[in-house]
């Protein structure tokens, strides 16, 4: 049940998304107690119609149930992972071929998110690596793209609620003084 409910708090946020595609998008995450196996779950979102799942890793299960289906999918780099693919070329494309080549494109992997709110305001020593190593981390990931040839698969990263420093009125916002260079960045060279 608390399941469910998360699935719809998750289908209200994404709501933006759902104009667009005329579908349900889903956050979706494993970390809970008593959830439903992920075959079941696919299987209820699957019956919402579902058109868009954020995957908050890339669970190799998940993405396996997901192959031969409609659905697109978001691929999460957990934050965990983001120093040692951006320090570190070998393991990068290890976590390449191990996690994304085997289900591309079977799955329709649309996004590769790297990382999750990376920039947010609370900045202490920890998260500052983060912080330097998330566009080396994009950069790489995106460069195994290219070597494969990939190009309708986005690198991007999940902004975090206070990227923003002015939010009102919405046509006026601007990001946070502290990351507009690392967004304009990545704008440029996209
Ligand atoms: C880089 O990653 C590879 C593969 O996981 C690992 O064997 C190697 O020790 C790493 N190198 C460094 C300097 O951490």
């Amino acid at each position: 049940m608390a399941f469910l409910a998360l699935l719809f708090i998750s289908s209200l946020l994404v709501v933006s998304l759902a104009e667009i595609s005329g579908k349900i998008g889903i956050n979706y995450g494993r970390e809970g107690e008593d959830l439903p196996s992920p075959y079941v779950s696919i299987q209820i979102m699957k019956s919402m119609k579902v058109g868009q799942i954020e995957l908050a890793d890339s669970n190799p299960e998940i993405l396996t149930l997901l192959s031969g289906t409609r659905i697109h999918v978001a691929v999460t780099v957990p934050n965990d992972d983001i120093i040692r693919i951006g320090s570190n070329e070998t393991y990068a494309e290890q976590w390449f071929r191990n996690s994304f080549m085997p289900h591309y494109p079977n799955t329709l992997i649309q996004f590769v998110l790297v990382g999750n709110g990376v920039l947010n305001s609370g900045l202490d020593g920890d998260r500052m690596m983060f912080y330097d190593s998330l566009l080396p981390a994009m950069r790489v990931i995106k460069n195994s793209l290219n070597a494969h040839g990939i190009k309708n698969v986005k690198v991007t990263t999940t902004l975090p609620t206070d990227a923003l420093q002015m939010s009102f009125p919405p046509s006026s916002s601007t990001f946070r003084s502290d990351i507009v260079g690392k967004i304009d960045c990545c704008k440029t060279r996209s």
